[in-house]
């Protein structure tokens, strides 16, 4: 952690904003000259699957010194490569709400990727967004809320790249389903596009990500990877981004159109199914340049945005080879994993939210007997990896399937840390690791407290596991969960619930049993998983996390989910998540932004300081949008105390409300937050900076954001509903 963490200091390597882009644009621009036709298409051309070492990979050039670009995933850590670290998935990462661990996770995944000789990590991804609680791929990203997947997007961003990789923010644009993800068209509003799922890519786009990978899905009845609308417009116009924008694995259907609406790199470079050579470029983009198709201009753009990526990261300079192969096991001839499981087990204790806690039942205090129950609780019996992609559910589960995944170089499994521990304290451990309700009622009889653990997973649709192909066939956990915590309560009074899921589930069942005292809600934590439980329930730390999603009473309450029709109008429009809740008046059955401490915390001395014109944000384009919407408008303050007997960190939360003149706009929506760790007795000012972006709606007439005029309401608490403060501002 301290190593990835001291990165933050030795500030941009490749340069601030615009200036570092300007630099390694002259480089590229001068490489350029160098190039034949052939070569600025290689640079540009994907070698095939498995032509390369790594998912993705390009031609090398010879009449410069540039390589055979390596691309590879995950948004979590090195995809087929060993060793490396399993880190905590992006949803975790969104939990902690931590702008500092979201940066360590960032730079310590970067860390790796350069050490193993990558180039481009596949990740983070920001798309799905998360808009259909059961979409298979939402826990890669941060967060269903555009503000906190924003945080996690830049700060990821700026961790990895400051590390020396490129990053890729993906999958550009509403790719919010896997059902039918390759035939599907997402027709999303203006306003929709704009205040939540580009969102989280202007942060992308401002903090210099190097890639983007546009999607597979159609957007309004376009192929997102030859949509000149998303893609030259949206992307490149609007958002300022001076990188290159790679197509998602054959996820190109044209070779020229693409080419024209802004596509700069195709990937694989070949089709999985298709015979060798029937590739959109290669070739025949060479082609399309000589007979006038496509621009000389337009290729050139391509290949000095790709080379620019490069130097912009200072790759130019003695970048490590690729020490590894994707397609014999991985094993490289480097171990970069150095201090990284710390990195792993603060953010994954972190980002552990508790979500019920009655007659103090956590932390646990040396108890005489435990019953650890369910198969969740130990490692998969044929080993952590025994899946390609993580394709099955058997054992804890610490990551989602597809290629969002890496591997477990070791797993800590629950029932391994609780054992440590139990062998300290002198507590006897009854065990029931398989997920039979008898077996688990005889082992819940013969102890003091008894934790059962249940799971819910999900993953990338070219995998189907027990029946789910990618999205979740429904938010129940799985494996009859709520049966086998039925049949412990029913055999012990005092049972701890931990859940290890992909996104919500619902809680109804296990809430309804008197004998359910603590909910713990880990989420995907990495390979260690078991270490960062035991951190919280045996209170060496009090769990900060809070939810990244609204946990629901019912599915039917969310007004969201995948589809199964070949288009999905996104009628929730602006309305999803808590913003549906609020507008609604749906009681959620724990909301958006909440989780409990073992400490209690006060709230006190609001601060309202926000001096604001009204209209639109003007100004150059910068990388992120027009420069005055990142200029700042003030700081809204609140002083937290820490009020109970012992540490714990608060993460206090920021909500505005526009005023009523913009019509058909949620009550209100996440603009600031502050992780503050805090002493018994000790206090802290959380203080949140406003940008014209966070006081902006997109208005569809003048294509702009716009500050309106009138009066915003200030709501300042420890989640989306638990309020500890409310103020006023006036923009004239
Ligand atoms: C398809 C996935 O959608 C994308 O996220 C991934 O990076 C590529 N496959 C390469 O594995």
């Amino acid at each position: 952690l301290v190593s990835a963490l001291a990165l933050s200091a030795a500030a941009d390597a490749y340069g601030a904003g615009a200036a570092g882009w300007d630099a390694a644009y002259s480089k590229a621009q001068a490489a350029l000259l160098k190039l034949n036709q052939t070569e600025k298409v290689g640079i540009a051309t994907g070698v095939g699957w498995e032509g390369g070492p790594c998912v993705g990979n390009t031609y090398a050039p010879s009449s410069i010194d540039y390589p055979s670009l390596c691309l590879q995933d995950s948004p979590l850590g090195i995809r087929y490569a060993n060793p490396v670290t399993a880190f905590p998935a992006g949803i975790n990462a969104g939990a902690t709400w931590d702008r500092s661990l979201l940066y360590a996770r960032g730079a310590a995944m970067g860390q790796e990727a350069k050490g193993l000789g990558v180039h481009v990590q596949l990740g983070p991804s920001a798309g799905p967004l998360g808009k259909n609680p059961d979409g298979g791929r939402n826990w890669e990203g941060f967060s269903v809320d555009p503000y906190l997947a924003g945080v996690g997007m830049e700060e990821t961003i700026q961790g990895m790249q400051d590390s020396g990789v490129q990053a890729c923010a993906k999958h550009w644009l509403g790719n919010e389903q896997e059902h039918n993800r390759e035939t599907m068209s997402s027709n999303i509003g203006d306003r929709a596009t704009h205040e939540l799922y580009l969102w989280p890519f202007m942060n992308a786009v401002k903090a210099n990500v190097a890639s983007v990978m546009c999607s597979y899905n159609k957007l309004n009845g376009t192929w997102a990877c030859e949509s000149d609308a998303v893609l030259n417009d949206l992307l490149k116009d609007e958002l300022g981004f001076p990188g290159y924008v790679m197509s998602d694995w054959n996820a190109q259907h044209t070779g020229v159109n693409s080419a024209l609406a802004g596509l700069d790199m195709t990937m694989p470079g070949s089709d999985f199914n298709k015979p060798p050579g029937s590739i959109f470029w290669g070739p025949n983009l060479v082609e399309a340049v000589t007979n006038g198709s496509v621009p000389q201009s337009r290729l050139d753009d391509m290949a000095t945005r790709i080379l620019a990526s490069w130097y912009l990261l200072g790759q130019d300079q003695g970048y490590p080879e690729v020490t590894f192969s994707s397609w014999n096991g991985g094993k490289a001839t480097v171990d970069v994993t150095a201090d990284h499981a710390s990195v792993v087990r603060t953010v994954a204790r972190d980002s552990i939210v508790l979500l019920k806690n009655q007659e103090h039942a956590l932390p646990l205090r040396k108890p005489k007997s435990l019953a650890i129950i369910g198969q969740d609780a130990i490692v998969n019996p044929d080993g952590p990896n025994a899946c390609v992609d993580r394709g099955c559910n058997t054992g804890t589960l610490a990551m989602g399937w597809g290629s969002g995944t890496a591997e477990f170089p070791y797993l800590i499994a629950p029932l391994d840390a609780i054992k440590v521990q139990a062998q300290k304290d002198g507590t006897k451990i009854v065990e029931s690791t398989t997920d039979s309700t008898t077996a688990a009622a005889s082992a819940a009889a013969a102890a003091d407290t008894a934790v059962v653990f249940i799971n819910a997973d999900a993953g990338e649709g070219y995998l189907t596991v027990e029946g789910n192909a990618g999205d979740r066939n429904n938010l129940d956990p799985w494996h009859n969960g709520n049966e086998l915590v039925k049949s412990v309560a029913a055999a012990n009074k005092n049972v701890i619930v931990v859940v290890h899921s992909v996104g919500p589930i619902i809680l109804e069942t296990i809430l309804a049993q008197p004998s359910v005292k603590a909910i713990v809600w880990a989420g995907l934590p990495g390979q260690e998983s078991g270490n960062a439980l035991v951190d919280v329930m045996y209170g060496t730390t009090s769990p900060s996390g809070k939810l990244p999603y609204t946990i629901a009473k019912q599915p039917s309450d969310y007004g969201a989910g995948w589809n199964s029709a070949l288009v999905d109008n996104f009628v929730e429009d602006l309305f999803i998540d808590y913003r549906h809740f609020d507008k609604n008046g749906i009681a959620p059955r724990y909301e958006f932004g909440y989780g409990l401490s073992y400490t209690t915390f006060n709230y006190s001395g609001l601060a309202v300081s926000v001096s604001a014109t009204a209209g639109p944000s003007n100004g150059p384009i910068v990388p992120g949008g027009a420069e005055e919407l990142f200029q700042s408008v003030g700081t809204i303050s609140v002083i937290v105390e820490n009020t109970g007997e012992v540490a714990g960190a608060e993460v206090a939360q920021l909500y505005l409300g526009l005023p009523d003149s913009v019509l058909s706009t949620p009550p209100k929506q996440l603009r600031g937050f502050q992780k503050l760790n805090l002493q018994p007795g000790e206090q802290g000012t959380a203080t949140f900076e406003l940008t014209r972006r966070d006081l902006s709606y997109w208005d569809v007439q003048t294509q702009k954001w716009v500050v309106p005029s009138g009066t915003f309401t200030v709501y300042v608490g420890a989640s989306s509903r638990d309020i500890h403060g409310e103020g006023k501002f006036t923009v004239a």
